[in-house]
């Protein structure tokens, strides 16, 4: 269970199951796993989809270069609230879609970013709305830049194999329910 775990959190994940997919916030280890590809000393924009709680986003934080940007995309008003609390200038936090990236990035004008962590529950989100969201990603990443997303299924794996150069899949059991983690090289 991650350090920074509240009950009310998992109350809000419940409340809101089909757009949160799930009822507790990533361990410390799936975190590890899924931030591992990352080489913070060089990445100065980092993309975060789906923050909740933002138990990955104080994890990014810890590890970010003290010029790097966090540009996070979350639909629900009361993690926006948690997150706003995180008072980071080196945090920017939208509260729309995942599949605005572009939109965002013009706002702050920012050309491309060099990675991308998304939580999304992709198995959740109606089809449309990932091909958008998917489109989004790869179209905003810089040439090798990771797009790095964990999912408790296979059910997307095999849209991202054509779209990026290389993915690699993991999975770690160490996390409430057990998930698979998708690094995708551009
Ligand atoms: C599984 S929770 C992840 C929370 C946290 N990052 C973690 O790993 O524990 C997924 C989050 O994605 C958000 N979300 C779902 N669909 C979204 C979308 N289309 N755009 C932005 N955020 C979305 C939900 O509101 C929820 O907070």
């Amino acid at each position: 269970m991650n350090a920074q775990f509240r009950f009310s959190d998992s109350i809000s994940l419940i409340r809101n199951i089909r757009t949160s997919g799930t009822i507790t916030p990533s361990s410390k280890r799936l975190i590890r796993k899924l931030l591992g590809p990352i080489d913070f000393k060089e990445a100065r924009y980092i993309v975060e989809l789906g923050p909740g709680n933002g138990c990955v986003t104080r994890a990014l934080l810890k590890r970010m270069h003290p010029e790097c940007r966090l540009i996070c995309f979350e639909l629900n008003s009361d993690f926006i609230l948690q997150l706003n609390s995180l008072n980071d200038p080196r945090l920017h936090i939208h509260n729309v879609c995942a599949s605005s990236i572009r939109e965002v990035l013009d706002q702050l004008d920012i050309i491309e970013v060099d990675h991308i962590v998304s939580s999304l529950p992709l198995a959740l989100i109606d089809d449309d709305v990932v091909v958008n969201i998917l489109a989004s990603v790869k179209a905003n990443l810089r040439v090798g830049g990771r797009f790095l997303q964990y999912q408790y299924s296979l059910k997307n794996y095999s849209d991202l194999i054509p779209m990026f150069r290389h993915v690699k899949l993991k999975f770690t059991l160490r996390n409430m329910p057990p998930a698979f983690v998708y690094e995708c090289i551009k």
